[in-house]
């Protein structure tokens, strides 16, 4: 495609500098009060634009990628993760996919670490108790939570995210552990000093802090089953920046109400934006409504990624951040 100016239709507000820009390059269409599209609104602007520029709140499936009339020839997706389009899909119809990785690893993994400490060392309670005006002054065994030094830390996914997870919890004394499709090349594993475990069963096992940072794919739904769950320890911590489908959080529930696993904290969940009542029943859960990589610097990188995949494409270049089927 070779365009002078695409027309491009975006799905929600960007940040002010990224829109700016955007009206400089491109015929663009910006969703100023940031209401979210629905299946029709996708369907018609996928029909009536060269690039559509979705966020993970927009579902693009085979059916709506296999409508007839489409225009659309890039999707230039802001996010990281895309397991909100079937990328199959478009690929078969013509389309072809971006994403903005690595410009949100840094935050996420300040996120991550965030969590880690903030469950076992009880942050959030301890806040409420303030916030509630319910301290009656210091005593012994106050607020005790665990220590984080000697811990071990069983990261899923050791890609850009996990890596930066591993590197801020050694800081922290924790030792790190990870399960991966493939391992890692030795000299980098020893910069983080992280031992491989082949069997994610075998790491979950022997882990006192989960953190997930895969992908969400249909090989990973539900990696962390409740067979896999019951293998924690019982003083064990889950803590999931990535996507709430990788893990049952009905069977998750369950082993947090009756004690078999230590506590959680979530900034995803497996039906978002819907948040299961009996999570915010429980005191040993923190929430964060999916904030793992909300930083200013990380938006208006994320903007630009998606402004250079959308030049590149239209200029008749392969786009930095293609997304091909896995
Ligand atoms: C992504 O880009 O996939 C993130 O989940 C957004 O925070």
């Amino acid at each position: 495609m070779t365009l002078n100016k695409p027309s491009v239709i975006v799905t929600r507000k960007l940040p002010e500098a990224v829109e700016t820009r955007m009206m400089e390059l491109f015929d663009v269409r910006l969703n100023a009060d940031d209401t979210p599209f629905d299946r029709e609104a996708l369907g018609n602007a996928l029909a009536s634009c060269d690039v559509l520029v979705p966020t993970l709140t927009d579902t693009l499936d085979g059916d709506l990628l296999s409508a007839s009339g489409i225009s659309a020839r890039l999707i230039s997706n802001f996010g990281n993760g895309t397991d909100h389009i079937d990328v199959v899909a478009a690929q078969t119809a013509g389309i072809a996919v971006t994403n903005t990785p690595d410009v949100l690893t840094e935050d996420t993994a300040d996120m991550a670490m965030a969590l880690i400490v903030a469950v076992p060392r009880r942050l959030v309670e301890g806040a409420r108790i303030i916030k509630e005006d319910r301290f009656t002054g210091w005593s012994p065994t106050h607020m005790l939570g665990r220590r984080m030094s000697g811990k071990r830390l069983g990261i899923i996914g050791m890609g850009r995210i996990g890596f930066a997870v591993a590197k801020r919890a050694r800081g922290f004394g924790m030792t790190a552990h990870y399960h991966n499709r493939h391992r890692l090349l030795p000299e980098i594993e020893q910069e983080v000093e992280a031992t491989y475990w082949e069997s994610l069963d075998q790491m979950l096992a022997r882990m006192d802090v989960i953190s997930i940072h895969c992908p969400h794919t249909p090989a990973t739904f539900h990696l962390l089953s409740e067979r896999r769950l019951k293998l924690l320890k019982e003083d064990a911590y889950i803590v999931n920046v990535a996507r709430g489908e990788i893990v049952d959080e009905d069977a998750l529930i369950r082993m947090l109400e009756t004690g078999a696993l230590a506590g959680a904290a979530l900034d995803v969940f497996e039906h978002e934006p819907a948040v299961n009542p009996k999570l915010l029943a429980l005191d040993n859960v923190t929430l964060l409504p999916h904030m793992g990589s909300a930083t200013i610097e990380g938006r208006v990188a994320m903007g630009e990624k998606v402004i250079i995949n959308i030049k590149a494409f239209v200029d008749g270049h392969r786009p930095p951040d293609r997304v091909l089927p896995s």
